[in-house]
């Protein structure tokens, strides 16, 4: 049985045995808003594409026809199936002349065409990324590009089996209420290690958690001599609260009372002149007819990463704290307003609603909120 669906300016057909899921329509149109801000940073409106596990195909297709930043676009996925499928969209949407598609496994496919092609590779799988992180870095021959990956493990990644998590990612972690935030962290960080095998620096562009979804945007380059290892290490969680170090200087922590959680990405994963030029992106976009709608809430998720700066990597929830010293929970806007009247760094993290990113220890924070109460 099939049936036909409309996403943005593509018409999907559904086929028997091929995977489409409506949830991630959201995050399709952050990635046509993702493609064109390239466009835009390099100069570039003919860009050549690739949607490495295309499945329906719906995603390269939303790219090329809401983009108008796009030549080409490579298709793949090893299920036949998805491969015929592909086809009939490709027709559907009057797309045959501007896209090759092929049917391998992943690994195969990028060394086939060793990614030197492609402007920006969309590696979108079932579970975890891990599997075809080295396949992707090892098989580039390209000196820069731009990639998006997905992970849908979060099971394992927000720390259900610990054992699982140091089996597979290599990292330990404790019990927080921030899990979503080490996620995508420890992607990153096995990322990182990965690409940095292949002699390619990696720069974090955009990260998202939406419906169970893990989407990470970068630019990698090769520069081994740019790989910096600062990058990486821990976040602790001390008699004060939290704090972090890079593996760089680990030794130097006075581990007696801390407990770590990592190692992994401690940088920022999101470069905020880049989400600004995706955000003008999404207004343009929201202006246009007849896909204005696809757009609306782009615009507002992408505000909301504007005002948080990721440079601190761990966050507090105001309605947790609040919990725990039985108080009730002030608005966050005054808590912020508060820590940055006092000289401390604090945002409103764009992942949790309540969820703070400050300088100040728990103990300050706990004082304020004390404070704000009264
Ligand atoms: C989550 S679906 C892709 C969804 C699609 N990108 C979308 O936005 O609707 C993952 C696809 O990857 C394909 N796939 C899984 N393992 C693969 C591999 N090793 N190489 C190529 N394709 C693979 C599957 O057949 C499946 O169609």
């Amino acid at each position: 049985m099939s049936r036909v669906v409309e996403e943005g300016l593509s018409k999907i057909m559904i086929m028997d045995n091929v995977f489409y899921n409506p949830l991630a329509r959201f995050n399709r149109s952050v990635g046509v808003v993702f493609i064109k801000a390239i466009g835009k940073i390099i100069g570039k409106q003919s860009l050549i594409i690739s949607d490495a596990m295309a499945a329906t195909g719906v995603r390269g297709i939303r790219y090329y026809l809401e983009s108008g930043s796009i030549e080409k676009v490579y298709f793949n996925d090893m299920s036949k199936y998805a491969y015929k499928c592909i086809l009939k969209n490709l027709s559907l949407n009057h797309m045959r002349e501007v896209s090759i598609v092929n049917s391998f496994d992943l690994e195969r496919y990028i060394s086939l065409y060793k990614g030197i092609l492609f402007d920006f590779v969309d590696v979108d799988p079932f579970g975890s990324v891990l599997p075809y992180l080295s396949p992707i870095f090892s098989n580039l021959k390209r000196r820069e590009g731009f990639l998006a990956f997905t992970s849908t493990d979060l099971m394992t990644l927000c720390g259900i089996n610990l054992e699982a998590l140091k089996r597979k990612y290599g990292v330990s972690i404790i019990k927080t209420d921030f899990c979503h935030e080490l996620a995508i962290r420890i992607i990153l960080k096995n990322i990182f290690s990965i690409a940095s095998y292949y002699d390619y620096v990696i720069y974090p562009l955009l990260a998202t958690f939406e419906n169970q979804y893990i989407r990470i945007y970068l630019r990698y380059r090769k520069s081994p001599s740019k790989i910096d290892f600062r990058n990486i290490g821990y976040i602790y969680m001390g008699e004060r609260g939290y704090g972090y170090i890079s593996i760089e200087d680990v030794e130097m922590l006075d581990i007696t009372n801390v407990r770590l959680i990592g190692p992994m990405w401690l940088s920022r994963y999101i470069d905020l002149s880049f989400v600004s030029v995706m955000n003008e992106i999404s207004s343009r976009l929201f202006e246009e007819p007849k896909i204005g709608s696809e757009y609306k809430l782009v615009g507002r998720y992408l505000s909301k990463i504007l005002i948080d700066d990721t440079s601190i990597p761990y966050i507090y929830r105001l309605s947790k704290v609040c919990k725990n010293i039985k108080i009730p929970q002030p608005p966050i806007r005054n808590v912020i307003d508060k820590l940055m009247s006092l000289g401390y760094k604090a945002y409103r993290s764009f992942l949790y609603p309540d969820g703070i990113r400050t300088n100040a220890s728990l103990d300050d924070l706990i004082k304020i909120l004390r404070e704000i109460k009264r």
